[in-house]
């Protein structure tokens, strides 16, 4: 029903209204991830991990991923959802694997090397629309393990959450309660300079670090900032060392 056509477009405006222009930041988010990703292949990076995959559907739908083996790290529940939905979809990335790993529990460095991860290798790494569900903890541990899995040359993508908004400021307690309420509570919200000192110690020069909403009229979209909600930014990094 979201097809072309005047009933799946205001349905696609009332999904919109609905979401509270969740759904056009998510949008430009993916928008800017996949530039990055493109960019990264035509480095000639051969290898991809997807940290916390989710429904990512880039090795299902990028062209681009055709000489790229593709790793999607996830929740072991989350994953296990996803591999029922995409089983016998044709993929255009050369592989898929697939690493079951908890980033609060589990080693990710085991799973990445169960599921045939070169860490000699250049990689680009993703984690796209995770960290603000992880402790603190598990996103430093997340970066010390892919950062010493990264050969130089290797790029990171990632989404993160600054608690910037004036209106998040006054609602935090609330936004906090609803979202844990919901079942999404979010621990990781993290501010520029805190994530550019991240990727610095661990070797990462920062290239971009966007607000999803800037880059809109890149992508031909009228530019929208939400009042609510922590921002979250899209930042890329190549590892130097
Ligand atoms: C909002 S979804 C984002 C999915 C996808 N990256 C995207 O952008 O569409 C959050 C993802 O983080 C994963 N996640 C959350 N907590 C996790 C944890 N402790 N260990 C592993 N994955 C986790 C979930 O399983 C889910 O796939």
């Amino acid at each position: 029903v979201l097809r072309p056509g005047p009933l799946g477009a205001a349905l696609r405006g009332l999904v919109r209204l609905k979401a509270g222009g969740l759904a056009g930041h998510v949008e430009l988010r993916t928008g800017l991830i996949d530039e990055a990703v493109r960019e990264a292949v035509a480095e000639g990076l051969g290898q991809t991990v997807v940290l916390g995959a989710g429904l990512d559907a880039r090795a299902w739908r990028m062209a681009e991923l055709s000489a790229v083996d593709v790793i999607e790290v996830d929740h072991p529940a989350t994953q296990a959802f996803k591999r029922a939905r995409v089983e016998g979809l044709p993929h255009t990335a050369r592989s898929v694997a697939f690493a079951p790993v908890d980033f609060e529990r589990a080693s990710l460095r085991d799973g990445l090397l169960g599921a045939g991860h070169h860490p000699d290798r250049a990689t680009l790494w993703v984690w796209e629309g995770v960290t603000p569900y992880l402790q603190p903890a598990a996103i430093d541990h997340t970066l010390d393990v892919l950062a010493a899995a990264s050969a130089p040359g290797s790029r990171l993508v990632l989404s993160y959450c600054e608690p910037s908004t004036v209106a998040w400021r006054l609602l935090a307690p609330l936004a906090r309660l609803a979202l844990r309420w919901v079942g999404e509570p979010l621990l990781g919200l993290i501010s520029r300079d805190q994530m550019t000192q991240k990727l610095q110690a661990r070797g990462f020069r920062i290239l971009r670090d966007e607000l999803p909403a800037a880059a809109g009229p890149r992508f031909g979209v009228r530019r929208w900032r939400g009042p609510f909600g922590p921002e979250e930014r899209v930042a890329v990094a190549v590892r130097t060392r």
